[in-house]
């Protein structure tokens, strides 16, 4: 049967940041020190011992990344091998298994093929978000690791993080909770740093803003990043800063759109410290960038009591986001060629 032919008929350009359920997901086991070779399995529901260390004690990671349809009908990933790199990072510093790179790169694609039928059509403005985990299971009551850990990948066809038409301008509000200590688990992809900032997430959105931004938890003054994505910043003098801390998670977007804004924009990037209170009056454009925000523009801030507008209105799109962002998106839907070797094909 060519799966080709079986396209779902779904409302692609309705869609928003939500699980669909497809038909095939990944899952492998590791356990006595080796990985089963893994299979395409239908169903969704994971069923795990009351005792696994991954629902009592967070021994749990997870990745994120997209499948974009591109004009001519290909299916392409954006830097999957980074994806790996990271999770194979955090693994280890909450003491799992790593993933062997093939069985992680291989199960992307084979659920990525397997469901072709629910992957966007090219324009529809959706893609198909692909979330490999990896979590300890089986029993357990101390706090030590699992002795057995499952990999999974699933994926969901999903619309834009922050729902708009076309580019959304958001606003943050800084949050008064810390999302990461100095030397805790922020720079890693852990479940643990996300329910953590749950409650940020649901303040800034009462005060009005689309998401939480955290300061650095030392001296709250330095940007760390937002709950669910990095801060890039577009200087008056024009360069693109971007927060260098150790507490936040390494994107593959803002390090993906610094090599574009030097390369593509002839850009001056700058990976540093950033006070918001003292250097505020120099931003000319800011943005929140990830694989789900794909690059959301930020209008305006929420801190010290009172909203500071970025731009004049605190919601047109500047010229360098705007510009960063067709790069970015173009490169992704493979209608740039982009040189670096960022895109990867799935033979579907
Ligand atoms: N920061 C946080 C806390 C995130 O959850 C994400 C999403 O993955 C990002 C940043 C952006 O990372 P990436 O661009 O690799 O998706
Ligand atoms: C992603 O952008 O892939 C993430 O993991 C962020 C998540 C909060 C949806």
């Amino acid at each position: 049967m060519d799966a080709k032919v079986n396209k779902k008929d779904l409302n692609w350009s309705e869609l928003g940041f939500q699980y669909v359920k497809t038909d095939f997901r990944f899952s492998a086991t590791w356990e006595n020190g080796k990985w089963n070779d893994g299979e395409l399995i239908r169903d969704e529901i994971i069923s795990i011992h009351e005792g696994a260390p991954a629902i009592h004690y967070a021994q749990q990671c997870f990745e994120g990344l997209k499948a974009q349809t591109s004009a001519d009908g290909r299916v392409l990933l954006f830097r999957p091998n980074l994806n790996c790199e990271r999770m194979n990072r955090t693994a280890p510093r909450i003491l799992m298994p790593q993933v062997p790179d093939e069985m992680f790169l291989c199960a992307i694609d084979e659920v990525v093929k397997a469901n072709y039928a629910w992957i966007p059509p090219f324009g529809s403005g959706a893609s198909l978000y692909i979330r490999p985990m990896l979590i300890g299971v089986g029993e357990n009551l101390g706090l030590k690791p699992a002795s057995k850990f499952e990999f999974r990948v699933f994926v969901s066809p999903v619309g834009p993080y922050y729902k708009s038409d076309g580019l959304a301008v958001i606003s943050l509000a800084v949050s008064d909770f810390d999302r990461a200590a100095p030397s805790g688990t922020g720079s890693y992809k852990v479940g643990a740093n996300y329910a953590g900032g749950l409650m940020a997430t649901q303040k800034a959105q009462e005060l009005g803003a689309s998401e939480a931004l955290y300061l650095d938890a030392t001296e709250k003054r330095y940007i760390d990043e937002a709950g669910s994505a990095n801060i890039i910043v577009a200087t008056k003098d024009g360069s693109l800063i971007t927060p260098k801390s150790d507490a936040i998670l390494p994107s593959i977007t803002r390090r993906s759109l610094m090599v574009l804004a030097k390369d593509k924009l002839g850009m001056t990037t700058e990976e540093r410290s950033i006070d918001l209170r003292k250097e505020f009056s120099s931003f000319d454009e800011a943005a929140a960038c990830g694989t789900a925000a794909v690059l959301s523009p930020v209008g305006k801030i929420y801190f010290d009591d009172s909203w500071h507008n970025i731009y004049k209105d605190g919601e047109t799109v500047g010229p360098v986001m705007q510009d960063l962002f067709d790069q970015l998106v173009g490169i992704q839907m493979g209608e740039i060629e982009e040189g670096y070797g960022w895109v990867k094909e799935v033979s579907v």
